[in-house]
């Protein structure tokens, strides 16, 4: 895989106008990922690189929502189009890399379609944090484009992964990344991971934080 220095925010901000059309090819696998985080409603929860708040959203539709959810994203223009949200629950700007968070606030997290769209350099980075602001033993669930072992989703995920190669300002966020790998390294053991192909092929996988 091309090593990616990741999508800029200027880019996220130029593409905030017209993310949402896009969301119904995104909508299963946050589903599923939601369905396997199996948030209560009170565990406190955390959603990075949260964009226009699709997990938000779906996550403040399910019968034990959390009570307090925090959304952070870089990109002001990708936060301003959460909309409404319920009481206790917000969106801030803030980096992945250096949140501005406590020591093990947070009992759950996500990152939905975040992992491959930051440099290669800093995901490490990234998980580290994540692993810091929740408690031990808490959950993160993650969704990214991934590549299939066989079958039409395969073909397709490679489709949109050369895209992402070439053409990341535009395309970057459908860089098909695994993160099983990545995650034990930074203190997560996976716990489970479920492929979504209806949409982006898509890999969830939920892990807990040693
Ligand atoms: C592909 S979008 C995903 C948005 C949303 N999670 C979803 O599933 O629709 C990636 C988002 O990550 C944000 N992002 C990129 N790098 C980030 C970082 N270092 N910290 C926080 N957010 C970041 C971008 O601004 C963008 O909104």
């Amino acid at each position: 895989m091309p090593v990616s220095d990741g999508v800029t925010t200027d880019a996220w901000e130029r593409l905030s106008g017209r993310y949402d059309r896009q969301l119904w090819l995104e909508r299963c696998a946050v589903g599923t990922a939601l369905d396997l985080l199996a948030a209560t409603a009170d565990e406190r929860t955390l959603d990075v690189g949260t964009g226009t708040g699709e997990v938000l959203r779906q996550l403040a539709s399910r019968p034990a929502r959390p009570r307090e959810a925090i959304g952070v994203d870089t990109s002001p223009a990708m936060l301003a189009r959460v909309g409404a949200l319920p009481a206790c629950w917000s969106v801030q700007v803030a980096d992945a890399r250096a949140l501005p968070f406590a020591d093990a606030e947070f009992d759950v997290a996500s990152a939905s379609y975040l992992l491959q769209v930051v440099a290669d350099a800093d995901r490490a980075l990234v998980l580290a944090e994540l692993r810091r602001v929740l408690r031990p033993g808490g959950r993160l669930v993650t969704v990214t484009p991934a590549i299939p072992d066989a079958g039409l989703a395969r073909r397709l995920a490679r489709v949109f992964d050369q895209l992402a190669a070439r053409r990341p300002d535009r395309y970057g966020g459908l860089r098909a990344l695994d993160p099983r790998v990545a995650l034990p390294p930074e203190g997560f053991t996976v716990m489970e991971a479920r492929w979504n192909v209806r949409g982006y092929p898509s890999l969830c996988v939920l892990a807990r934080r040693l």
